[in-house]
């Protein structure tokens, strides 16, 4: 009879087909097994060299690209930019060679992301002139007619505050960038005068150009 054979089959329900007629249990299960799966993934990464040590030749970011950097995080560039090249040969034949890890272990916080409205400029570094930069950063339909890039003309009105800069480099310091007393002592000086706009000019052209 077919009908109590089913009603069996249900009451009965074993092992995997028990877990499939289970919310319960195959929402933890679930749970379970990404858990796992995750931890696979994420933790040998904080026990490899490539992704924990710096690439050879790495250098901190000079006080000048460190106060760059603050306009760039302050401008909010990282809506529209991400800094990370991935390794398919779409992005390596445009962009350059894929980021590693290394490059980015002084970074704090690294601007990886993934919002690309504009590109990529993990490598952007020397790829223009700094003259290019400033016109484009302060009118970018000057040299792009088709960009609809924000424009930030205030920059070159604002100057970088050399007072903060050794607080800036010893913060970094104590999140393990190897800056040294007299990088800190100099900090100060080495932006004085400066502008954000020269400050953001040298960030973007020290961008991608330590692994080599
Ligand atoms: C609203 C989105 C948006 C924002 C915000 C934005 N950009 Fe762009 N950016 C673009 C687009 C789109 C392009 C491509 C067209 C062009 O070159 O203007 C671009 C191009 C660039 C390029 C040239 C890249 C290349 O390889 O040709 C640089 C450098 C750049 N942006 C820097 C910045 C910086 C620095 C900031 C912050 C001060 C910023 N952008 C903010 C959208 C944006």
């Amino acid at each position: 009879m077919p009908a109590a054979h089913a009603e069996t089959h249900v009451t009965q329900a074993k092992g995997h087909e028990r877990i499939e007629t289970s919310n319960g249990l195959m929402i933890a299960l679930i749970l379970v097994v990404v858990a796992v799966g995750g931890m696979v993934e994420i933790v040998p990464l904080f026990f490899q060299r490539s992704t924990t040590q710096p690439v050879a030749g790495l250098q901190p970011y000079t006080a000048l690209q460190l106060a760059g950097r603050d306009v760039y995080l302050r401008e909010g560039c990282y809506n529209c930019h991400s800094q990370m090249i991935r390794s398919l040969q779409s992005e390596t034949l445009r962009y350059g060679h894929y980021s590693v890890g290394g490059e980015s272990v002084y970074d704090h916080p690294f601007q990886w992301g993934s919002k690309r409205t504009g590109p990529d400029l993990a490598r952007v570094g020397g790829k223009y002139s700094d003259e290019w930069h400033r016109i484009h950063l302060s009118s970018p339909r000057d040299l792009v007619p088709e960009s609809n890039m924000a424009a930030y003309p205030w920059l070159a009105n604002n100057l970088v505050d050399p007072a903060v800069m050794p607080t800036k480099l010893k913060a970094m310091k104590t999140l393990g960038v190897p800056y040294t007393q007299a990088d800190i002592d100099g900090a100060a000086e080495a932006v004085k005068g400066k502008s954000d706009l020269d400050a953001l000019v040298a960030y973007l052209q020290v961008l991608g150009t330590n692994l080599k």
